[in-house]
């Protein structure tokens, strides 16, 4: 990886900035991108006092127009792109009988869309490098999750895309790899959104209990040099995966119960 060219969206935080140190750290230059310009810039210069090539580039990835731009610039920069993180995202937590529809669209624009945008505008230098698109999924990408049917709706989303753009470029070279993090500590649950599009600003799980972004950035890294299709990470997610595969009536029974467990989720 050193000397390639990574960007990565949501980099300012979690997973994101996980990968960012990552690969910078192995000699990568680095493109972070996020919306909160404060927050980024404290993250860019976290990547500098470890000397990593890096810049950052404000975007929203809902907005297709900061997408092209994000690209640009590092094509700009750098002159290519080696591998394309699409790790920015956003959750929710409200049943659905609940939910303004508003909330879902916003899921779908910034975890579905978002990876589009920046997958159309990144790809012809993919190609041309022969490089990597990681899209960043879940669990929830594998199992409708109750409470969360805008998350699991983008995360299904993503896999459909990825692995079928996977598919279509099976002679051209490029590299698609689906990564499915298990609970991993993160400002994602305080950032979900609830019923009435506002942020939860609390977790309902013990944090503490999660991987750490750093290991899920270690196995992306991994699975970038290796070039592997999917990633499914924790032990927890693992087995989630297999029994909805296997016993999917179990499966509905299990999760309802693990989600019931949580406060405010009265079915
Ligand atoms: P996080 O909340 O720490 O990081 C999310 C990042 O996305 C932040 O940098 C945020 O600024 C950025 N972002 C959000 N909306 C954006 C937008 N419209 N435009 C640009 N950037 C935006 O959360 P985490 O956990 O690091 O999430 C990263 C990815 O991992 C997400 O796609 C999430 O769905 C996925 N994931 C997380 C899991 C977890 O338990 N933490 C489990 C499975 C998947």
């Amino acid at each position: 990886m050193k000397d390639k060219v990574v960007i990565i969206t949501g980099g300012s935080s979690g997973i994101g900035k996980a990968c960012a140190l990552e690969f910078g750290k192995k000699g990568s230059k680095v493109i972070i991108a996020a919306r909160n310009a404060e927050k980024l810039a404290e993250a860019e210069r976290e990547l500098r006092s470890f000397h990593i090539n890096c810049f950052s580039v404000q975007a929203d990835v809902s907005k297709e127009e900061d997408c092209k731009a994000l690209i640009e610039k590092t094509v700009e920069k750098f002159g290519g792109i080696d591998v394309l993180i699409n790790n920015a995202g956003i959750s929710m937590r409200a049943l659905f009988r609940d939910l303004d529809l508003q909330v879902l669209k916003n899921l779908m624009d910034v975890n579905f869309w978002g990876m589009v945008y920046c997958t159309k505008y990144a790809l012809p230098h993919l190609l041309e490098s022969k490089g990597s698109v990681v899209g960043v999924s879940s669990i929830a990408g594998h199992v409708g999750l109750p409470g969360r049917t805008g998350y699991s709706a983008s995360k299904f989303a993503i896999q459909g895309f990825l692995d079928a753009l996977r598919t279509e470029n099976l002679k051209t070279g490029l590299h698609v790899l689906v990564v499915c993090p298990g609970y991993t500590a993160s400002n994602i649950r305080n950032t979900a959104l609830v019923a009435d599009g506002s942020a939860q600003g609390e977790t309902p799980r013990d944090e503490e209990k999660m991987m750490k972004p750093e290991e899920v950035a270690e196995a992306i890294y991994k699975a970038v040099v290796g070039r592997k299709r999917k990633i499914i990470l924790t032990v927890l997610g693992k087995l989630a995966v297999w029994i909805t595969k296997r016993f999917p009536k179990l499966a509905d029974k299990l999760i309802f119960n693990s989600v019931s467990k949580e406060p405010g989720m009265d079915f």
